[in-house]
């Protein structure tokens, strides 16, 4: 039998600001058998991840083409290799079979079709909804955790600043460190994602960065007593705000610049001699670096989503025309927690 597969391409590489039209829908006709005897896995996708960080891969030039193996560069009109969650179709690897839910780096796409070493694994969904094998028990939870825990190293009683505070990573790392006993504010760019993030998610406060004037002074405003971690997904003129507003020995968790990727806003410049004086680690890391917190990290967010500690927020369209704007929609805050894009019923 086959089957028509839709899947998103890139035209181009894009160096700015991507726009929908620089993505187009291809179709290919796949087979739903493998060779006998290959390792080939054919998969009908339920749900993928739609990441910040493909815009990096996008690019003709990039520092994650050569850092990461998850951040490769994108050959324009190839398929774009996503995490998500998905059945199998067909499979030659004795490891799994016809009907067997799983999760790993599938395809912007309606199939796929993996061949050769692929990441991927049998799912059990723990009764848990299958779309937060996407976000909340995948990279964005991992990277919230890791990132706070081990590169922010929080104390208890200490301040939490989060940037992009209702995205997929910032909503839980403010719960996170509420968890863990901070004090925690963040900033989004809605006043209706403030008010989730104080009504809904239980951040100490928070606040709309597009209606300040002046970074510095709405930091200082937040935080009278200083930052001690600042949890970074935006990079550029937060950054520096942050670098000014820290406290002696702060450490500042490098997650993303999400804000300097597209090349429209302004590069961070923080004043060294604050790092130097207050004696500040800024901390670059990457979740991959991580994956030996995993089951930690798992069993610690399992309990507190069933004991309804934290929460996660998603924001969840349908099918495979609406992964493009869901992907430039990143870069003007369209989303409200974890984006991803569902491709079938289960
Ligand atoms: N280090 C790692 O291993 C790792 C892993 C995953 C992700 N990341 C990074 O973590 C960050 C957050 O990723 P995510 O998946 O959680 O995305 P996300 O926060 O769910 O979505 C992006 C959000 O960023 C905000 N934003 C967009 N452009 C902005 C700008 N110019 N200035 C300030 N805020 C802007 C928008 O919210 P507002 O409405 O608030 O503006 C938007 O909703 C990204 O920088 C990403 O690349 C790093």
């Amino acid at each position: 039998m086959e089957v028509t597969n839709r899947y998103i391409t890139v035209k181009a590489h894009v160096e700015g600001e991507p726009t929908e039209s620089d993505f187009e829908i291809k179709s290919s006709t796949i087979s739903t058998s493998v060779q006998p005897g290959s390792n080939d896995i054919i998969l009908k996708n339920l749900y993928v991840s739609i990441d910040p960080y493909q815009i990096n891969r996008i690019k003709s030039h990039s520092a994650s083409h050569t850092t990461s193996s998850f951040a490769v560069v994108i050959t324009p009109g190839e398929t774009i290799d996503a995490y998500g969650v998905a059945r199998v179709v067909a499979s030659g690897n004795p490891e799994f079979e016809k009907g067997d839910l799983v999760v790993g780096m599938i395809t912007w796409g309606e199939y796929c079709v993996l061949k050769g070493e692929y990441m991927l694994r049998k799912l059990d969904p723990m009764g848990f909804p299958l779309s937060y094998h996407v976000g909340i028990f995948a990279f964005s939870g991992l990277t919230a955790y890791a990132g706070l825990f081990e590169v922010g190293k929080p104390k208890k009683g200490e301040k939490v600043f989060v940037s992009a505070a209702s995205g997929s990573i910032g909503h839980l790392v403010g719960q996170y460190a509420k968890q863990f006993g901070c004090y925690v504010v963040g900033c989004a760019g809605s006043k209706e994602k403030v008010a989730l993030l104080k009504e809904k998610l239980g951040f100490d406060d928070a606040f709309n960065y597009k209606e300040e004037t002046d970074l510095k002074s709405a930091l200082k405003r937040y935080f009278p007593d200083g930052i001690d971690v600042y949890f970074d997904n935006v990079g550029g003129e937060m950054l520096e705000a942050a670098v000014a507003n820290m406290n002696i020995y702060g450490r500042i968790a490098a997650c993303g610049v999400i804000a300097e990727y597209t090349g429209v806003g302004k590069r961070a410049a923080p004043d060294m001699l604050e790092i130097v004086y207050k004696r500040i680690t800024i901390h670059g890391f990457l979740t991959s670096d991580y994956m030996n917190l995993y089951p930690d990290f798992l069993s610690a967010t399992v309990d507190y989503l069933r004991t309804g500690a934290i929460q996660t927020l998603e924001d969840i369209s349908s099918g495979v025309e609406s992964i493009a704007p869901a992907f430039v929609g990143l870069f003007h805050g369209a989303n409200t927690g974890k984006k991803i894009v569902k491709l079938a019923d289960e």
